[in-house]
């Protein structure tokens, strides 16, 4: 793991900055189909391209030294898109992990995964199996992968797994539950990204981004390039975070939750 202390630095610094990087970007890669769509291409074609994405946006995100990405690449309610789109994401997945595995290594990324293999073939969970064991001792940055994953089925999954280890009642606390998250060993998100103009956190992350700034770009994944993401980051780092508490000049007016 990364650790506070080794972050590298930014390489694009803001004028008025007084933020460092966010450690944690997550996001969520909204709009591909509409991408193809505008270029009168299949939605699979979006995907492609969206998945494309992903490696310039985790070089870009490295080089700000970001340590931590989240990726939502497939949610819990996109199995009820039509079955032949469905098929496409996953063959799309299988081939990406195929193909981008052994760079992304190369690179010192660690390679992670949040939601549930379930309903992937014996094979693709199989080569998810690999890619992240292959990458388990790298560190310059997490890559972790949010696939069939849902915040609300993930918070059900983390109470049924409390009940079934008979945890006492009065032994239930925040700390307990964050150890039964998928995302027990990576801190919280500071900035969480949504892309394509949607203004909805749409059950994403929704115990751990408590604290998360949110930025909305209105640019379809697809096209959300490296100057995108450091559009986003830079206005992370002009936000003053407060954690409930007061603003650093005592204003409680304006000290939100
Ligand atoms: C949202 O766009 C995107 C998805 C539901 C899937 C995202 C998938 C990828 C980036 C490719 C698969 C990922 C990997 C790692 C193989 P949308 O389809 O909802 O777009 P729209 O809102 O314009 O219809």
């Amino acid at each position: 793991m990364v650790t506070e202390t080794e972050r590298r630095p930014t390489q694009a610094p803001v004028a008025g900055v007084h933020r460092p990087p966010p450690r944690h970007v997550a996001i969520i890669m909204d709009g591909n189909g509409r991408w193809a769509k505008r270029r009168g291409l299949p939605r699979i074609a979006g995907h492609e391209a969206g998945t494309e994405n992903i490696r310039r946006i985790t070089t870009r995100a490295a080089e700000r030294g970001v340590q931590y990405l989240t990726l939502w690449a497939f949610s819990t309610e996109n199995w009820r898109r039509p079955r032949d789109e469905v098929d496409g994401i996953l063959r799309i997945l299988a081939e990406a992990i195929d193909r981008e595995t052994e760079e992304l290594h190369r690179q010192g990324a660690c390679l992670r995964h949040i939601g549930s293999l379930e309903g992937l073939s014996p094979a693709l969970a199989a080569s998810v199996h690999s890619a992240i064991e292959l990458t388990r001792g790298n560190d310059r940055i997490v890559l972790t992968l949010a696939f069939n994953y849902g915040g609300r089925a993930e918070l059900v999954r983390a109470i049924q797994n409390i009940v079934r280890d008979g945890v006492a009642p009065e032994d239930v606390n925040e700390a307990l539950v964050e150890r039964y998250l998928y995302t027990s060993d990576i801190p919280d998100p500071d900035l969480i990204v949504r892309t394509s103009g949607e203004l909805r956190t749409s059950n994403f992350l929704i115990w751990q981004a408590a604290y998360a700034e949110w930025v909305f770009s209105s640019v379809l994944w697809p096209d959300f390039g490296p100057d995108e993401l450091d559009d986003a980051i830079n206005t992370y780092q002009l936000r003053e975070r407060r954690f409930g508490a007061l603003s650093s000049d005592g204003d409680t007016a304006a000290a939100e939750a």
